[in-house]
């Protein structure tokens, strides 16, 4: 049987630029043109990012930007990677991606620069949804084979640590998860909930001054005041811990695991943990807080610290998994077999296409492991993340507090998404 044949459309320019993320340091955004349509899409950075992350190609020339500057990865894309995709059908996202990383050549796509793959993965995406005429999510539902339904659950980082802030605490992210009614009554809660924290602090003479995800980043004595600060908070507002309102954490382990010593030092609180009893210190915060969500609870390459994790909170709790499965296929298949983590983090630079970053969503959910679609801590304004969550049935989405215009982005994204699922 003849095969029915579809106008091939392709992109007919492709430009890139330095722009500057939302901690003033340069990332890559790039314009795909296809005739008189275009869409422009650019790339995050974070600060705590895995070592097994794909390559974010750098200048490394110091008298530029401190050796940040993206000018090679803005080159590649002009100059390499167009000339090789501009006769793929730009609704061919497969093809394109998989060119892209023929051409690269290397594991972790350090040749070409996975910013600069990522840039324009996700800028033909964009383009093809414009071509069609279609809102992006939509565009992605029908690729991945999916109906969009729902807005995910949001997890709203409103408390800095970590290398995201100077305020002293091991723990990364504090998250509020808001439980009742539709995103808009959800985004009221949070707004509440902050009011009062940030109530109490002032009180406290504490800082309401904010980190790199949008959250306040006060000086506390422990991590665990931090937990009992927005406990407070919550009862506060009207609302029941666990019920109304949850907590969360990202500790982003890796960051206080001395590999050399093979221990968790946790300095705000002076204590240490090895990698069989650190589960001893989250079930404690779960008792005690009703922590309902840890992110990334063990380093990356941890897999004793995993295991026991697992096996202790994991029907509990859930367990995400950031730097340990960095949105690769094989580390989230290497983790299946491990029986360690519930869910898998989403980060599309971690990777850097969104073909790999599709593959790993449809295993985490083939395997039951729920997925939470993240942004990073150098963000822009681009709100891609917020389609895809909603386009992948995802169950999570994290993008930081309500403050900042690049986190905002994402939430207002999600607010026009919802309008639109609500009136179709
Ligand atoms: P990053 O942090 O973007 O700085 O890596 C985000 C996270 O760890 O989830
Ligand atoms: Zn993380």
């Amino acid at each position: 049987m003849k095969k029915k044949s579809f106008p091939k459309i392709t992109i007919t320019k492709l430009t890139a630029r330095e722009i500057l993320d939302s901690r003033g340091n340069p990332t890559i955004e790039v314009t795909a043109f296809s005739g008189k349509f275009l869409a422009i899409a650019s790339v995050p950075s974070g600060a705590s990012t895995g070592v097994h992350e794909a390559h974010e190609l750098r200048d490394g020339d110091k008298k530029r930007f401190l050796g940040q500057g993206v000018k090679k990865a803005v080159h590649n894309v002009e100059s390499v990677i167009f000339p090789a995709i501009k006769n793929i059908s730009i609704f061919d996202q497969e093809s394109i991606d998989t060119t892209m990383l023929e051409i690269d050549g290397t594991p972790t796509k350090s040749k070409l620069g996975a910013n600069a793959i990522l840039g324009v993965s996700l800028a033909t995406a964009r383009l093809a949804s414009v071509v069609a005429g279609i809102p992006l999510y939509r565009y992605l539902a029908n690729y991945y084979n999916y109906k969009p339904k729902a807005l995910p659950t949001v997890l709203f980082n409103v408390l800095n640590g970590g290398k995201h802030a100077d305020s002293g605490l091991d723990i990364q992210e504090f998250f509020l998860i808001p439980k009742k009614g539709d995103f808009l009554n959800r985004l009221n809660m949070v707004h509440k909930v902050i009011a009062n924290l940030k109530t109490d602090l002032t009180k406290r003479r504490l800082s309401i001054a904010v980190g790199d995800e949008g959250g306040v980043a006060p000086r506390l004595k422990s991590n665990q005041a931090a937990l009992r600060i927005l406990a407070k908070a919550i009862e506060n507002s009207g609302y029941k811990l666990g019920r109304d309102v949850g907590i969360g954490m990202d500790a982003a382990a890796s960051e206080f695991f001395n590999t050399d010593r093979e221990v968790y030092e946790l300095r705000a609180d002076n204590k240490h943990y090895k990698p069989a009893s650190i589960y001893k210190m989250y079930q404690r915060w779960i008792r005690d807080y009703k922590l309902e969500v840890i992110e990334d609870g063990c380093a990356e390459d941890d897999f004793l610290g995993w295991q026991q994790l697992t096996k202790h909170v994991g029907k509990q709790t859930l367990l995400v998994g950031d730097d340990l499965f960095v949105t690769n296929p094989e580390r989230i298949q290497l983790g299946l077999v491990a029986g360690i983590a519930n869910a898998t983090l989403i980060k599309p630079n971690q990777i850097g296409t969104l073909t790999e970053t599709l593959q790993a969503i449809k295993l985490s959910q083939k395997h039951n492991y729920k997925v939470v679609i993240s942004h990073r801590s150098g963000e822009t304004v681009d709100d891609f993340i917020s389609d895809l969550a909603v386009a992948v049935n995802a169950d999570f989405m994290k993008a930081g507090s309500l403050s900042r215009g690049e986190r905002l982005a994402k939430y207002n994204r999600l607010l026009k998404i919802n309008d639109e699922l609500n009136h179709h």
